[in-house]
């Protein structure tokens, strides 16, 4: 982007050049190609006229900053015409609760997909319930049946595709319809994908979440969560978080920012080593599927197919039935993945998890111990030869 050329005016472009431009305005910080990072609270008015009339580009440090508004600025762009403003939130959980709070009201229904992350489902059970919002849980793969679930006061329906630890594949355009068909809103968690693979908000979707402490920071070292939303919610959405007082500190804005940067290139090594890892496990003795929705094998492929245009480096796999200590042994011998839970940064990651405890409407049976991979950015012959060695240690406890 030349230094002057401002943002905003140039026709439709590659996502890809979007991450690169978008929410980038140069002339305005002295031709700097980042813009400064605002540490900011106070804001001074040139008289006390001024300051009676909030007479200022920017009133407050909690209310905007150029910083802050630099990546609304970016998500917007990227999230597509039926974007009509984006919520900054200090987490990706912060970002989920947000956008249910500000369409739901005491009395109201939620519909939940089963498969769901969850920290929303405790936030669904533990503070909407505290709030009069009533929860159910659907089956993932209801799609448009969902219609006979939604009853007079259903205000929204929540999903989320896939599943970050499940992988089920929803029927989000079939949810849409059957939502829209009967008023109610439609939030997704759209972290898996990100705009870049799923545009959440052209498929009709109301407000598209994203964890952007995952991919969009890409480092693992942020917490951040980003709501984006269509005419239709944008106005409560900023007004709930205005009113909240919820905002985001300037650094963790930039870091959301610069990852963004970078979003496009890192997600397609993510996808590409991500599936050839998946295919490699698929044909492993040991394994007895691999939950991995770009594998034609899996039972959501061809939703998959239809709707997103790519996969990130996530996905789960099921092991023939061993000894959970042998899953243990398996994972405490890898040396580039490590245990822990939060996905989308750089690394390689694996953890143990058992869905059994998370579900209501539906019954978690995979045949035998899970295990969820996030696929990092190293090399995938390294990261084969590791899983190797994984795969020995989990011979040897088997057998103990
Ligand atoms: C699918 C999904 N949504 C939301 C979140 C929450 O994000 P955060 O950890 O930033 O609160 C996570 C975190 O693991 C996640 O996996």
């Amino acid at each position: 982007m030349k230094e002057g050329k401002k943002d905003g005016r140039a026709p439709a472009r590659h996502p890809d050049t979007t991450v690169v431009n978008a929410g980038r305005d140069p002339a305005s910080y002295h031709g700097f190609v980042n813009p400064p990072v605002y540490h900011a609270s106070t804001v001074l008015y040139p008289a006390a006229e001024d300051y009676l009339a909030h007479r200022a580009r920017y009133q407050y440090g909690r209310r905007g900053t150029p910083t802050t508004e630099a990546l609304e600025r970016a998500l917007q762009e990227l999230e597509g015409p039926q974007c009509a403003g984006v919520a900054l939130l200090p987490s990706g959980l912060a970002a989920i609760s947000a956008a249910l709070i500000s369409i739901l009201h005491a009395g109201d229904h939620l519909l939940v997909a089963d498969s769901v992350y969850g920290p929303t489902r405790s936030f669904c059970d533990q503070i909407l319930s505290r709030l009069g919002v009533t929860t159910t849980y659907y089956d993932p793969l209801i799609g448009g049946a969902i219609a006979g679930l939604i009853q007079p006061n259903t205000r929204a329906v929540f999903v989320e595709s896939p599943g970050s630890l499940s992988f089920e594949m929803q029927d989000v355009p079939a949810i849409v319809a059957a939502a829209h068909g009967k008023d109610a809103l439609v939030l997704m968690d759209n972290t898996w994908a990100t705009p870049l693979y799923f545009r959440a908000l052209d498929f009709g979707v109301d407000l598209s979440i994203h964890a952007g402490t995952k991919y969009f920071g890409g480092h693992a070292d942020v917490m951040l969560g980003m709501v984006a939303a269509n005419a239709a919610a944008v106005a409560s959405l900023k007004n709930n978080v205005r009113l909240s007082g919820l905002c985001v500190g300037p650094d963790d804005v930039y870091l959301g920012l610069r990852g963004l940067r970078t979003l496009a290139v890192r997600l397609e090594r993510h996808y590409s080593a991500g599936l050839a890892v998946a295919r490699w496990l698929a044909q492993r003795p040991e394994v007895l599927s691999v939950l991995h929705p770009a594998l034609e094998t899996h039972p959501g492929h061809a939703l998959w197919k239809r709707d997103f245009t790519g996969a990130c480096g996530l996905f789960s796999v099921v092991f023939r039935p061993v000894p959970q200590q042998a899953v243990h042994a398996f994972l405490d011998t890898l040396e580039l993945f490590g245990i822990g839970a939060s996905w989308g940064g750089y690394e390689s990651l694996a953890i143990p998890f058992d869905c059994t405890g998370m579900r209501t409407a539906t019954r978690w049976a995979p045949g035998g111990p899970t295990v969820r991979f996030h696929i990092g950015l190293e090399a995938v012959d390294d990261l084969i030869a590791d899983l190797e060695r994984g795969f020995a240690a989990l011979a040897v406890a088997a057998r103990a």
